[in-house]
């Protein structure tokens, strides 16, 4: 059962949410995978209390980075950036009851591209986001 994916994946993957842009976003963020070449690009809309509004992603990748990205996305939203700081990639697995083992890499696409777009946030507004690391 090396490859089986779990129903989570499949309807994440099959049923995608937040696919888009979000025009004047308030920081996006554009990561590749190393390993394969996939390509993930997230927009945040932030309001004023640093809570994520909205978020959407675009992804030239495979189906383990659609469904991580669709579901690391639902997790962030309406959380504050704090918050979204605690969903890594570890937990998104998690939450979609586990991805197989050569799929893992897939699901650093999106937190990559979540910790690039508040970056480019934080940038933006001139503010330090504690515990944030600079983008690759
Ligand atoms: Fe890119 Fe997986 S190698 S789709
Ligand atoms: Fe490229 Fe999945 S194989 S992100």
């Amino acid at each position: 059962m090396a490859f089986a994916y779990s129903e989570k994946v499949m309807d994440h993957f099959t049923n995608p949410r937040n696919v888009g842009e979000i025009e004047n976003c308030s920081g996006c963020g554009t990561v590749g995978n190393a390993q394969c070449g996939d390509i993930m690009r997230v927009y945040l809309d932030i309001d004023e209390d640093s809570r994520i509004r909205d978020v959407k992603f675009k992804t030239f990748g495979c189906g383990a980075a659609i469904a991580t990205s669709s579901m690391a996305t639902e997790l962030v939203k309406g959380k504050t950036i704090q918050e979204a700081l605690e969903v890594t990639n570890k937990a998104v697995m998690e939450a979609l009851d586990g991805l197989p083992p050569v799929k893992v890499h897939c699901s650093l696409l999106a937190e990559e591209a979540i910790h690039a777009a508040l970056w480019d946030y934080a940038e933006r507004k001139g503010i330090v986001i504690e515990g944030l690391e600079k983008p690759k």
